[in-house]
């Protein structure tokens, strides 16, 4: 037999086959936490639907700064970075168990709203938007028994929670001060505190 594999501990070079290939899951030990091709493949779509949030989130930052609204643009910008970080607990979760990354083409943002309220709006719509896609994925591994993947979007459940109260506060706080100048300023303020 061909034996091509890496060295194990005790020394035995191991045969090539025992190793499986990353992305296919095929011949796997019971037990293995490699991961299965429809959630790799879920995951890569989700991948790209957090990246795309964080794409609509800057193309938001970029409105605001042109409204001369830096504080609101600066919670955009960190929003940007969230999403970022989201994409790549994912990706780190796909490598870890043997699994392929595979980076998709992101849409082109909208780039204007009619108001600030609209943009938040339009943020709170999305996020629910992410919590679905994150709930089909949760539904998904219980489907597939795939109790890593389980665990991993457990923190996105959780996440999710979080990420639609901030939006729906800041449009519940833009909806209280309406065409009010100063209200507006006012909740610039607020949102250029965020660290
Ligand atoms: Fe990654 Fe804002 O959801």
């Amino acid at each position: 037999m061909e034996k091509t594999g890496p060295v194990t501990g005790d020394g035995q070079e191991r045969d090539r086959h025992e190793w499986p290939t990353p992305g296919k899951t095929e011949n796997l030990e019971k037990g293995s936490t490699m991961i299965g091709e429809k959630m790799q493949a879920a995951l890569n779509e989700q991948i790209k639907h957090e990246l795309e949030s964080g794409y609509l989130y800057l193309s938001m930052a970029t409105y605001f700064h042109e409204q001369n609204l830096d504080g609101m643009a600066h919670w955009m910008k960190l929003q940007e970075a969230e999403e970022r970080e989201h994409a790549m607990k994912m990706f780190d979760h796909l490598i870890e168990r043997g699994g392929t990354v595979e980076l998709k083409a992101l849409s082109e943002p909208q780039r204007e709203w009619e108001s600030p309220l609209d943009a938040f709006k339009a943020a709170y719509e999305h996020e629910k938007f992410v919590t679905s896609k994150i709930h089909d994925l949760v539904n998904l591994a219980d489907e597939e028994g795939d109790l890593a993947a389980k665990a991993m979007l457990q923190w996105f459940v959780t996440e999710q929670v979080e990420e639609e109260d901030h939006a729906s506060g800041i449009v519940n706080m833009l909806e209280r001060v309406g065409d009010s100048g100063n209200g507006i300023m006012m909740v610039d303020r607020e949102l250029g505190r965020r660290e």
